[in-house]
């Protein structure tokens, strides 16, 4: 079975992370959850959770959010909990994803900070070579963030901002987060449900002609 890290920052998007996370449990994975103190904080205020559970009070709460059925693949540790298995290249991840990722984590993970349990399993993904896949959200963005997007980019990191594309004509705020996830889950290789482009339905032009 695959385990995924996915740390949760303080960036908005958190809808994106919670489809993510139920996503990669129905397809059988297993799921490490960390949340940052300011991911926290907008978490709540995203997703109207009401609880002010804060570090370690957060993560035991954390998989009971998702309902009995999901929480039972998941696994949720404190931003300080740095003595938990993903601090380590020894503990086997099928990848780290940054969902969503804001603009201080990226600049400490481009750095190697690794204050937190968030920056240091994407640092252990880079040093081991794993799949790190960042999901960006902030904008404008400025020379600073673009700059360390690209050293990431170059340094093997998956940058896929929360950018969520129209061309399917979503309908609810879902299939709009659904695009942005289908794109994370087929850059992991994990089966989902997402619509797939199928063409405008126009008829492909006549040999020769195009
Ligand atoms: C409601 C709210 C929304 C925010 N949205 C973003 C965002 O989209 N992108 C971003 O980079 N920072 C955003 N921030 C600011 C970050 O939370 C802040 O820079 C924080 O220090 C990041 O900490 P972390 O990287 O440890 O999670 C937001 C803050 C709040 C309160």
């Amino acid at each position: 079975m695959t385990r995924y890290f996915v740390g949760l920052t303080g960036a908005s998007g958190h809808a994106y992370a919670e489809a993510l996370v139920r996503a990669l449990v129905r397809a059988g994975c297993e799921v490490d959850l960390c949340v940052t103190p300011a991911g926290a904080k907008v978490l709540r205020h995203e997703l109207g959770i009401e609880s002010g559970a804060e570090g370690r009070e957060l993560a035991r709460a954390l998989p009971g959010w998702f309902g009995a059925e999901c929480a039972r693949s998941l696994r949720a540790f404190a931003a300080d909990a740095i003595e938990a298995p993903p601090s380590s290249g020894t503990a086997l991840s099928g990848g780290v994803i940054v969902c969503p990722c804001s603009m201080g984590t990226l600049a400490r993970v481009r750095a190697g900070f690794s204050s937190n349990l968030v920056e240091r399993a994407a640092d252990v993904a880079l040093k081991e070579g794993r799949r790190l896949l960042l999901v960006p959200r902030e904008t404008p963005l400025s020379e600073i963030h673009l700059e360390n997007l690209l050293a990431l980019a170059r340094m093997g990191a998956v940058v896929l901002p929360a950018m969520p594309g129209f061309y399917h004509r979503p309908k609810t705020l879902e299939d709009l987060v659904a695009h942005v996830t289908g794109k994370i889950l087929d850059r992991l290789g994990v089966e989902h449900a997402g619509v797939r482009w199928q063409g405008t339905g126009e008829p492909p032009p006549e040999r020769g002609t195009a």
